[in-house]
């Protein structure tokens, strides 16, 4: 069955690394897994981990207020409803604006769920799910969209994801692992879904005999390609296949297919070296971002 399997990580844009490492790990409750550096050596991101899947806070952020529409928004599922509960008492505790916690029927994927912003004005929820992976996990992503139509056609054909209910004015697609896509109809797209930030995406991973089909569907239906740029960077192992593209309201996402070996933890050192080597062998340099420069200045 074709269909884009899991959501795997997401990049979400930060101004100040070591308050978002401390609301992330202190108040959210996730594990802290690795920083990241810029070829100068300055911080570039830092990976936390629900579960099985990476949160990247990533500088250097955008500044930009909340958006009025709740999307762009990250959801997280929690374990268990003592969870649950330490978790919104944390979060309120912190100061960070909150909503009210949130049931839903018997219908909704999730039994209860709490929206709020991190310190960078980041819509988060977090979630008790009724079905879905077990443990904590990145539960969902909830896009803005300003043609429901055309991004509806995009996640059920291009992705293959299986359309679920309406709720709260989204609508609902769900993985083949459970984990769920939204999209809110918006009369026009706020700065948080045209900004991105740098790195800041969402990534999908999706089987090797679907990956063609898919990127051909993505152009097709109003997606836009952007390439593989690690690849040309030389840090894909043999048989991986990726691709960076906007969706029809520049959502900017990834789709790979991994292979039998996986790199996406090289040393910082390694990855700048072939970086480095690789652009060079094209004419190219690496952008003052990269550099780390324009980081903190
Ligand atoms: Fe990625």
């Amino acid at each position: 069955m074709f269909g884009a399997e899991t959501l795997d990580h997401v990049g979400i844009p930060v101004r100040d690394l070591e308050r978002s490492e401390k609301f992330y790990q202190e108040t959210l409750g996730l594990a802290f897994f690795t920083r990241r550096k810029n070829a100068d050596g300055s911080p570039r991101h830092t990976y936390v981990l629900a579960g099985e899947n990476i949160i990247g806070l990533n500088l250097p952020g955008i500044q930009v207020p909340a958006s009025p529409s709740g999307a762009p928004r990250y959801g997280i599922a929690v374990d268990s409803e003592d969870s649950f509960e330490e978790t919104v008492k944390r979060i309120r505790q912190s100061g960070v604006p909150c909503e009210a916690v949130e049931q839903h029927g018997p219908d909704s994927p999730f039994v209860r769920s709490f929206c709020f912003d991190d310190p960078d004005d980041n819509h988060l929820e977090i979630c008790l799910r009724r079905d879905g992976p077990k443990g904590i996990h990145l539960s969902h992503v909830v896009f803005e969209t300003a043609d429901l139509g055309c991004s509806n056609h995009f996640y059920s054909q291009a992705l293959g994801l299986e359309p679920l209910a309406e709720e709260r004015s989204e609508q609902f697609f769900r993985f083949r692992n459970r984990q769920i896509l939204g999209l809110k109809k918006v009369a026009a797209l706020s700065d948080r879904t045209k900004k991105h930030g740098r790195a800041v995406h969402v990534a999908f991973n999706v089987t090797q005999e679907d990956f063609d089909r898919m990127v051909a569907l993505i152009t097709e239906l109003k997606g836009r390609s952007l390439g593989d740029h690690r690849s040309e960077d030389g840090l894909r192992p043999p048989g991986e296949r990726s691709l960076y593209f906007f969706d029809p309201d520049t959502n900017y996402l990834q789709i790979t297919a991994h292979g039998e070996e996986n790199w996406d933890m090289l040393s910082d050192e390694e990855k700048w070296r072939r970086i480095v080597e690789n652009r060079k062998k094209l004419g190219k340099g690496i952008s003052s971002f990269d550099a780390g420069k324009k980081i903190g200045g």
